[in-house]
């Protein structure tokens, strides 16, 4: 069998004396093995006698191990002057050392001279292939970038979005008690210009009489009951526009990006406050919160998930119905939920729904970011968003977060 596999055999003995070798390296090297037998195989190959080549074999004794040396390695270990193939530019040996025993236990070595151009053709081929990988991962960073890029100007856009429909939200909040203000202001300044007549009237007045009359004529009493409820109900209308305005201020910390502490369910209040007037025709809203502890969040953005789920919930309502946000707390996780008792979500629709710009609203009414700003904001808090539905039964979105941020070792 050694005599017929292209590869070639020497066999040594213990003293590194040539024993055997194939036809393949006598074709190789032009040199007879009975020239060779019984001599150190470095007299027939002196340029073989090398360090590397002893402390293989010292290897070998010691520890029955095989190494394996390429020529073209830094370990140039056996230099044998012959081609193996007549491709100068592929020649590549490779040797395999190996102990065995032969009769009566007698140790000796084999010497395997492999064809190693092979393997230069796969490591060519192998480099070619990582450097095609090597491109196409840079493209794919690039892509990564751009993606990024795009989700941020989403993101934007969805904020963008978002405080559109929250700005006409407030508008009409805000329209109507200032409405009330400004026209209590108008009949207070009327009030004011008859009472400063009366008072002017008092230097010049000859007798009570006349100033009664004056009174009178002016409807003093009526002024004077209608003034006190004038001032009440516009400090009112004044007190509910402040409440909207700190609630705005409090909702537009939207920029902080960074993690805190936070009570959330303050946070929550905000939000409702917020679109309480795009709610309070489509549903009541039931609070059920738990006992949380503060959670390590960026508050801004937990709000905006609960104004998407809320605003999403009431648009999901026909007529009138109930939208319950509850939240609760197991183990290291905190929870909350929006329920609400609309239409419900196709089965088909949902598995899409956290998709940038899908969207079963019409143009105008629905941007498709909501959920998807929402998912993406749950995934940076290490959270997830969970989803049941039946249609025509209602929908609850559940979204769970970790108390505390793993830390980035970690979360990477
Ligand atoms: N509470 C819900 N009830 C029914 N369908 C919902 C609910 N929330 C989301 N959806 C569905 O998911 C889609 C995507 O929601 P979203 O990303 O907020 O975009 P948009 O509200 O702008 O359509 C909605 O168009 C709607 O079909
Ligand atoms: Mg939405």
């Amino acid at each position: 069998m050694a005599e017929h596999i292209s590869l070639g055999l020497i066999v040594l003995d213990q003293n590194k004396c040539v024993q055997y070798w194939n036809d393949f390296i006598s074709r190789c090297s032009d040199k007879s093995m009975e020239q060779a037998l019984g001599r150190p195989v470095t007299d027939t190959f002196p340029e073989a006698d090398t360090k590397c080549l002893h402390r293989l074999i010292e290897q070998t004794l010691g520890q029955g191990r095989h190494p394996n040396v390429t020529r073209d390695g830094s370990q140039r270990a056996i230099q044998v002057p012959f081609n193996l193939f007549n491709d100068q530019e592929t020649q590549e040996q490779n040797w395999l050392l190996f102990p065995f025993f032969g009769a009566e236990n007698t140790p000796y070595f084999a010497l395997m001279l492999l064809n190693g151009a092979d393997r230069v053709e796969a490591d060519k081929q192998y480099e070619i292939g990582s450097c095609s990988l090597a491109a196409r991962e840079i493209e794919q960073r690039k892509l990564a970038e751009k993606l990024e890029q795009a989700n941020s100007q989403l993101l934007q856009s969805e904020k963008l979005a978002g405080i559109g429909q929250l700005a006409a939200g407030v508008a009409h909040e805000i329209n109507n008690p200032i409405g009330y203000v400004s026209s209590n202001l108008k009949a207070l300044a009327g009030y004011v210009k008859d009472m400063l007549l009366i008072i002017d009237a008092i230097d010049e007045a000859k007798n009570t009489a006349e100033l009664k009359q004056l009174k009178q004529g002016l409807e003093y009493e009526y002024i004077r009951s209608d003034v006190e409820s004038l001032i009440a109900e516009s400090e009112d209308g004044l007190g509910r526009v402040i409440k909207i305005i700190t609630a705005l201020k409090d909702f537009s910390h939207i920029e902080e990006e960074e993690f805190r502490l936070a009570d959330i369910h303050h946070g929550f209040d905000t939000t409702l406050n917020l679109v309480k007037s795009e709610l309070k025709y489509k549903a009541e809203v039931i609070k059920e919160y738990g006992q949380l502890p503060q959670i390590e969040c960026i508050a801004s953005q937990l709000n905006q998930i609960i104004m998407n789920l809320l605003v999403n919930a009431a648009h999901a309502i026909e007529d009138f119905g109930c939208i319950t946000l509850r939240t609760g707390c197991e183990n290291e996780w905190a929870w909350f939920e929006v329920e609400d008792t609309g239409k419900g979500i196709a089965p088909e629709a949902l598995n899409r729904i956290y998709e940038p710009f899908f969207t079963t609203k019409p143009v105008g009414k629905g941007t498709g970011l909501g959920l998807a700003l929402s998912f993406s904001i749950v995934q940076k808090h290490h959270g997830r968003i969970e989803v049941f539905s039946e249609v025509g039964n209602g929908t609850r979105f559940r979204v769970w977060l970790p108390v505390r941020q793993p830390d980035a070792l970690d979360a990477s």
